[in-house]
């Protein structure tokens, strides 16, 4: 997957290809992150489907996802009065000088473009005083819980699709060029101005020899110039481009689409990795009647025969599908490493803790359910007691002291918090 400044394929707005498996837990700490040190922010529930919000121009989240959502642009002026940048400017640039952060600069000096991929120490970066770049940090949710909270307004969405929050600076005329996306996007402006322009063309053609996607024609239809608290809303394939007027910063919230390629060849993957297919996962090729041949390079018919019959028994159910889209899609990203308390309470230690402030997901946790069953970062959980407390988490993504105190005289539920706990996929404290 590629993010759509600088390819043509992409189908997210993230950009690290996903990883096979777990990476282990102790290569390096998101801990040096700006904010990890910081008191998290409130946590923010979404709006509730059919109460108006600010947000939403005063649509409510129902109304906004029948009129607008994958079918036409909305600009709210003042979604979120008197917001502020999740990160200041040296927060993003400290985070863009990460190993485990995805980060790209755009410059367009001279009338060129170009792209260079992170991470970028400090004297790699363009002075602030020259006119004309833009750094994007991708993911940015996973490193700062301010900016896990914004991300969070957004969840009257599924989080099966939401896919992260990007964060872009930029000079007085920095921008990343005329272009379209495939995704759907919420660009609200964070700080400074940036001037709009889209348009509902039908010619996508792309400048060709260009690092990044810019359009060839770019005729726009519509312009505004949003400040802070201002948020446009774009479906896919709508051409935009955003100007800064001064320096700026934007937050976009971008969506997954994965491809019907990708679903097929990563569903085919999962079967076959379980070895449910053919419930032979085991068995050999064998051919006890082939004879000698004179050909040898030539591919036997009887082999393309028998593969044949033998994908033709490739088997799937419902509950094969779910189990493969909840993995699949809670898998953390690559660059995902998850933080482990250093000294780890013992589960006594633990449920007194928590019988007090509470618990959360970790920001980088996904939880996922389906009717019955629950992923949690790539993985599937059999759990076979009462379950609402689990579709509770996984919803608000934290849980109370008195919820706790509840369900603390089950054993069964306090070791499988402690496990999630010990792996630094929950931590204890709601935010403050
Ligand atoms: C976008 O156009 O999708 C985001 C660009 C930016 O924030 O600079
Ligand atoms: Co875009």
């Amino acid at each position: 997957m590629r993010f759509s400044f600088d390819s043509p394929e992409y189908n997210s707005h993230y950009t690290m290809p996903r990883r096979p498996t777990h990476l282990p837990a102790d290569a390096h700490s998101a801990s040096n992150s700006p904010s990890a040190a910081k008191p998290a922010t409130q946590p923010i529930l979404p709006p509730s489907p059919d109460i108006p919000t600010a947000l939403l121009g005063q649509l409510s989240p129902s109304q906004f996802m029948r009129r607008y959502w994958q079918k036409k642009p909305l600009l709210i002026r003042q979604a979120i009065p008197d917001i502020e940048a999740p990160l200041s400017r040296d927060e993003l640039f400290e985070l863009a000088d990460q190993d485990d952060v995805e980060a790209r600069l755009i410059t367009h000096f001279r009338n060129k473009w170009q792209l260079e991929h992170g991470p970028f120490a400090p004297d790699e970066l363009p002075s602030i005083k020259q006119r004309a770049w833009t750094l994007l940090v991708q993911g940015v949710d996973l490193h700062d819980d301010r900016a896990r909270a914004l991300l969070d307004r957004f969840r009257f969405v599924p989080d099966a699709r939401l896919d992260d929050l990007m964060i872009s600076y930029a000079t007085d005329g920095g921008g990343v060029g005329p272009h379209f996306d495939s995704y759907d996007v919420f660009l609200l402006q964070v700080k400074g101005k940036r001037r709009w322009r889209i348009s509902a063309q039908k010619d996508l053609t792309l400048q060709p020899g260009l690092p990044l996607k810019v359009l060839q024609h770019f005729e726009h239809d519509e312009e505004w110039v949003l400040e802070p608290g201002d948020m446009l809303y774009l479906p896919p394939h709508i051409a935009h481009d955003g100007i800064a007027e001064g320096e700026c910063m934007t937050c976009s919230i971008g969506f997954r689409a994965p491809s019907e390629s990708e679903l097929t060849a990563q569903f085919l993957y999962h079967l076959a990795e379980r070895g449910e297919a053919t419930g032979k996962a085991g068995a050999l090729y064998r051919d006890p009647r082939q004879a000698a041949v004179e050909r040898p390079a030539e591919l036997p018919a009887a082999l393309v025969e028998r593969v044949g019959a033998m994908l033709a028994k490739v088997r799937w159910n419902e509950q094969d599908i779910a189990s493969f889209l909840g993995t699949y899609l809670s898998e953390p990203k690559p660059s995902v490493v998850f933080d482990p308390p250093q000294r780890p309470l013992n589960e006594a230690r633990f449920i007194g803790v928590a019988s007090k402030s509470g618990l959360r997901l970790d920001r980088k946790t996904n939880l996922l359910y389906e009717r019955r069953f629950f992923f949690v970062n790539g993985e599937e959980i059999t759990w076979d007691g009462a379950k609402k407390w689990l579709f509770d988490l996984a919803n608000l993504r934290s849980m109370s002291a008195k919820r706790f105190v509840t369900l603390s005289h089950d054993s069964a539920v306090t070791s499988l918090l402690h496990e999630w706990y010990r792996a630094g996929w929950i931590q204890v404290g709601e935010l403050a």
